[in-house]
């Protein structure tokens, strides 16, 4: 069996890693890949919002089933593409991407369907944004309508604050299209956990939690970045949680979306904060989470390729899927100066002894290859992944296995794994 998986990042790498272990053997290839991924899959030189490209090689090849990773690619309706070619995909179709790729689609079905999320109001014009801007309190949350990269929110700590950022992105358009409307959302304060579940809109099977560290550096200061580090389970993450995660906002949002017309299929990630009044839904991704996807799918015990293909077919609810009762860590070696200008094409060392001696696996993020070195290629470099039977030996495990990693500049957090309450 063939399969391609279209991206070039951790997230992709740690899919194709999880895939190389399946029973069903497949042969695997990469659009684009990168440095890691060159090691378990042909990478061809596509890239992922390429999608007539990926389709021409998907039919060519004779692709048996294509695992479209990241947003940019599914937004742009690739597995609409594939499927109106005949060709088998996982990942949603455009009109359910839009979970992910309009807040304000987002917002308005939470709305609809009674799904706990921050009480917002949504503006075309920005004069009347700012009006409204008066009259709130602060700090409060403004975003971008559409994808911006993960940099289209801004929390404004007063007035001149949000004044500058409804300006950047509605009159400067620093996010182009993406910034034509703006939600106003109301500031939620509690621990962010972030829940993947696979559903092929019928069935719905949650992953195990995993929290993020968004911010660059130690005790969530700095600015925000794609992800800093994650680890899995999440301590906040209860049964108890669960359920009620379950029955308010899980089951009705898969519902709302075939309600809508909409029915998603592929990996829906729900970013849930822990507020005093209940668990809220702060925001909806369409596909796996980076850098939580590397410590979610080493803790996955079934095959991911027949969770893919059920998906895919409409029959997830003939998987058992389970997870083994341990705890994983993935701290991510950044480029100096990451997430403003770093440098690139620096060499790497020491990622063999790390996997070998500390027993970690490292993903590549930001990598690419020249003959036998490897290169830095990126703002998040790599990312250092321990498995362990709890949080803290997994934690000591990652920091063992970062030590051994050199290149210049390198920057990491030293706080992966612990996150204070309140934070
Ligand atoms: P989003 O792109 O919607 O996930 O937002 C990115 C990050 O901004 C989230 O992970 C939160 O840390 C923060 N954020 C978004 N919305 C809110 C909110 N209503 N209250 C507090 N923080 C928020
Ligand atoms: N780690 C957050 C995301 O993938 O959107």
């Amino acid at each position: 069996m063939k399969v391609l998986v279209v991206g070039g990042g951790g997230r992709e790498h740690t899919i194709i890693w999880k895939l190389s272990q399946s029973p069903l053997k497949p042969e695997l290839f990469a659009a684009p890949g990168n440095g890691g991924i060159a090691e378990l899959a042909t990478c061809v030189d596509i890239k992922a919002t390429d999608v007539e490209g990926v389709v021409r090689f998907a039919k060519e090849k004779q692709i048996d089933l294509t695992v479209v990773a990241p947003d940019d690619p599914l937004m742009l309706g690739m597995v609409d593409r594939l499927e109106a070619e005949g060709l088998k995909a996982f990942g949603p179709r455009q009109n359910a991407a839009i979970i992910e790729g309009s807040k304000v689609f987002s917002k308005d079905l939470m709305k609809k369907y009674g799904i706990p999320t921050a009480a917002y109001e949504v503006f075309d014009d920005s004069e009347a944004a700012l009006a409204y801007l008066k009259t709130v309190s602060y700090p409060t949350v403004i975003k971008a309508e559409g994808l911006a990269l993960g940099k289209g929110v801004i929390i404004a700590a007063d007035y001149g604050e949000a004044e500058s950022a409804v300006r950047d992105i509605m009159c400067d358009k620093v996010f182009g299209d993406a910034g034509s409307r703006v939600v106003v959302e109301e500031f939620l304060t509690g621990q962010e956990v972030s829940v993947l579940a696979f559903t092929d809109g019928k069935t719905l099977c949650p992953m195990v939690s995993a929290q993020d560290h968004k911010r660059a550096y130690d005790n969530d200061e700095g600015l925000n970045t794609g992800g800093m580090g994650t680890f899995s389970p999440s301590r906040l993450y209860s049964a108890a949680v669960h359920e009620e995660c379950m029955k308010q906002i899980f089951l009705p949002t898969v519902k709302a979306m075939n309600k809508e017309g909409r029915p998603f299929k592929g990996v829906l990630y729900f970013g849930l904060i822990m507020t005093k009044n209940g668990v809220k839904v702060i925001e909806y991704n369409a596909r796996f989470g980076d850098p939580e996807t590397q410590v979610v799918l080493p803790r996955l015990k079934t095959d991911l390729l027949e969770i893919f293909l059920a998906v895919a077919e409409e029959r997830l609810e003939e998987v058992d899927i389970l997870w083994e009762d341990n705890a994983a860590v993935c701290v991510v070696l950044a480029s100096g100066g990451y997430p403003k200008k770093y440098a690139s094409g620096l060499p790497i060392s020491g990622i063999r002894e790390a996997e070998q001696e500390a027993g970690v696996t490292v993903f590549h993020a930001g990598t690419k290859r020249d003959g036998d070195t490897l290169l830095t290629a990126g703002g998040r470099v790599l990312g250092v992944t321990a498995v362990s039977g709890t949080l803290d030996e997994a934690i000591k495990k990652a920091y063992q296995g970062v030590s051994k990693i050199h290149f210049d500049n390198m920057h990491f957090r030293t706080d992966i794994g612990i996150k204070k309450e309140g934070i």
